[in-house]
């Protein structure tokens, strides 16, 4: 059952196309959005979660229509977002500010609502640090702060828009954890540029590029579009697309191989590099780094 369908949308700023008419359904579970800077990304998680308006398409999320004022009420009642850059209003505790956000979200009842705020607070672990100042919190503490307000009331979607930015890798797992448990039931949508937290968390991948899908379907079915075209050898091969030196002096090369190199298993992140690199930029031109 698809929770989500974006049927031809599009967004353009001025004589850009954020977003070139794109078609997508989702359905419960966790779905990856990778794709390079300015491949349309927020704007197309901003358009799920009813923070900007299509100007063509049609766009379904949860059996409402975002483009009418009560639609745009129902899915807000069912979502849980967090956008690529938040502000905080002055003063707020981190407690006060997820509590603010729970009457936002119609948490009308005291009892309950600071029950629930306790909860997203410590599923995100920031029980410690609730009684402080946002303002004398760390960049990942605020981060969490916006991802304990998303998760307030277990919603049916949830848009994060690269919600482990700031992360150390400790806090990245114990949000993996929380993510897959709400994936179990819920649509969970990550925009992010780590591709090991898309191989770790999702079964299915989008990539997006200039505002066009270019990729939509199982990580499994990404990565083997890479086989037979990762390798290591002593040197930079010249039909290597990328290649990097890595921490064992050996180079690893992604790209067409040569007859007789030493084929190893692709990842996530060469199956990527290979998308993208195919489709946005020109090999020829293409700097190693
Ligand atoms: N509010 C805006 N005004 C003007 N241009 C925008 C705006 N939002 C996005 N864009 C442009 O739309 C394109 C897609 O941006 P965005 O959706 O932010 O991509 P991503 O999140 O993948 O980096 C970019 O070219 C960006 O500059
Ligand atoms: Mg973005």
């Amino acid at each position: 059952m698809n929770t989500v369908t974006l049927t031809e949308v599009g967004k353009s700023f001025g004589r850009t196309d954020a977003l070139a008419d794109v078609s997508l359904a989702l359905a419960p579970g966790i779905t990856g959005l990778l794709g390079p800077n300015g491949a349309g990304k927020t704007t197309m998680l901003r358009i799920m979660a009813t923070a900007l308006a299509a100007d063509r398409g049609t766009v379904r999320v949860l059996g409402a229509d975002p483009a009418t004022p009560s639609g745009r009420t129902e899915v807000r009642r069912h979502l849980g977002y967090v956008p690529q850059e938040t502000g905080f209003p002055r003063g707020f505790t981190a407690f006060s500010f997820i509590d603010y956000m729970a009457i936002l979200k119609e948490w009308s009842d005291p009892t309950r609502r600071h029950a629930e705020v306790r909860r997203v607070v410590d599923l995100v672990g920031l029980t410690d640090v609730a009684p402080k100042r946002i303002a004398a919190l760390s960049g990942g503490q605020r981060r969490r702060v916006v991802l304990a307000q998303a998760l307030l009331g277990e919603p049916d979607l949830l848009v994060l828009d690269e919600p482990t930015t700031g992360l150390d890798p400790a806090q990245r797992g114990r949000l993996r954890d929380v993510l897959g448990r709400a994936g179990e039931s819920a649509t969970v949508l990550i925009s992010t540029h780590q591709t090991a937290d898309v191989a770790a968390l999702c079964e299915r991948v989008v990539v997006l590029d200039g505002g066009r899908i270019l990729f939509d379907g199982t990580v499994v079915d990404l990565v083997r579009q890479a086989d037979g075209r990762v390798w290591l050898a002593q040197e930079r091969h010249p039909a290597a697309r990328h290649a990097w030196r890595t921490g064992t002096g050996r180079v690893r090369n992604v790209g067409d191989p040569p007859a007789d190199v030493d084929l190893i298993e692709p990842d996530l992140e060469d199956a990527y590099l290979l998308l993208v690199g195919e489709a946005g930029s020109d090999p020829e031109l293409e700097a190693v780094s």
